[in-house]
């Protein structure tokens, strides 16, 4: 008998509980066939409970989630809820209160999928971008005096300690090696203008690379210099770490690159504790409950999921059955478009797993 994990499922809003569906069928063939059990529990959170409810998140969430192995997500956002209620109160409670500090956004093209980048491949595509995750512009500390009138002042400060720098470039340094691919890692931040931020994450980066890992290639970029790279030559690029939100801006430049919103996924980790995988895209409300919604990016997720876990062989399964439905089957991975249904599409990947 092999192992089990216990899931907490937060299908979410508009697509997410359809997107989430394929996922776990694509994970349930994965599991059969790697010899693994997953355990489901669904938590309700997102737009409908709380215009049902009137509370975003309940008190015991975070005490709840952290009783499991990992969180899989679908999507939040709803069209009747004004837009940061539901970011703020639960994806980025979330993360903060779990202290998921690393935001992993890999950005690579599959075979079959069409890039906006002229003449560029999958030979070209394919790096990850380590987003910072708990610091930053995100931290909320700021703040507003003499709102409404000509004088009124709006603060909102970009907030890093070491220990946060730290960590995050840790977890990069160590994801590269891995990788074993260029092994090199970019730094993307703004040394010229951000003198005191980025100085001290230059330091760090150098000072941790020179003495644990003078095997992976350092290299820097400033965050406008990174997009043109990222359109100009993508090929360069193997992993990118950034700040919250420098990379929450350049991964959705990525993640156009690699097909656009229904491929791209990521995962929000803490390494010592309960990560969550969520697809970038969001919760698509008009195409809700029509089953033409692509599901491969929830899929993907699953995959990443299974890789954090340490299921690695049964991550590369799922990854290479996805790139053989898109090589051969699904050619617009836009909703409605596929030529497949949400669950003929699901139904693609799990029997190639
Ligand atoms: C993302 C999203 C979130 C972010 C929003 C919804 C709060 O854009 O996951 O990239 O800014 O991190
Ligand atoms: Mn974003």
């Amino acid at each position: 008998m092999g192992k089990s994990y216990n899931i907490a499922v937060i299908p979410g809003d508009g697509t997410g509980p359809e997107v989430v569906r394929e996922g776990k069928k694509v994970l349930e063939a994965a599991g059969e066939k790697f010899g693994f059990k997953l355990y489901y529990q669904d938590f309700d959170f997102g737009g409908d409970r709380y215009l049902r409810t009137g509370e975003v998140l309940p008190d015991t969430a975070v005490e709840d989630l952290k009783k499991f192995d990992s969180i899989f997500l679908g999507a939040i956002g709803h069209p009747d809820v004004k837009p940061g209620i539901l970011e703020k109160g639960i994806l980025l409670r979330l993360r903060f209160e779990l202290d998921q500090y690393i935001n992993l956004r890999p950005v690579k093209l599959y075979p079959g999928v069409a890039t906006p980048l002229k003449d560029k491949g999958p030979e070209h595509i394919d790096y990850v971008v380590v987003r910072e995750n708990s610091g930053d512009v995100y931290t909320g500390v700021g703040g507003v005096t003499q709102k409404g009138t000509p004088n009124e002042v709006a603060v909102q400060n970009m907030i890093y300690n070491r220990m946060q720098v730290d960590r995050c470039l840790r977890y990069a340094f160590d994801y590269t090696r891995k990788r074993n691919k260029k092994n090199t890692l970019a730094l993307c931040g703004k040394t010229n203008v951000l003198t005191y931020v980025f100085d001290l994450w230059e330091r760090a980066f150098h000072e941790i690379g020179k003495a644990d890992y003078p095997d992976i290639k350092r290299e820097y970029y400033h965050v406008d210099a990174t997009v043109m790279w990222m359109v100009k030559n993508p090929e360069w690029f193997d992993v990118i770490v950034t700040t919250n939100m420098f990379g929450d801006i350049i991964t959705d430049l990525g993640a156009i690159t690699q097909g656009g919103m229904g491929i791209a996924a990521g995962g929000n980790i803490n390494p010592e504790g309960v990560s969550m995988f969520e697809p970038i895209g969001g919760s698509a409300p008009k195409y809700t409950g029509k089953n033409i919604i692509n599901p491969l990016a929830s899929i993907s997720c699953g995959a990443m999921m299974l890789d954090h876990l340490g299921e690695e062989k049964a991550a590369l399964s799922i990854e290479n059955a996805i790139m053989d439905v898109t090589a051969n089957k699904i050619k617009d991975l836009g909703a409605g478009k596929m030529g497949y249904s949400t669950s003929e599409a699901g139904d693609l990947v799990a029997e190639r797993v």
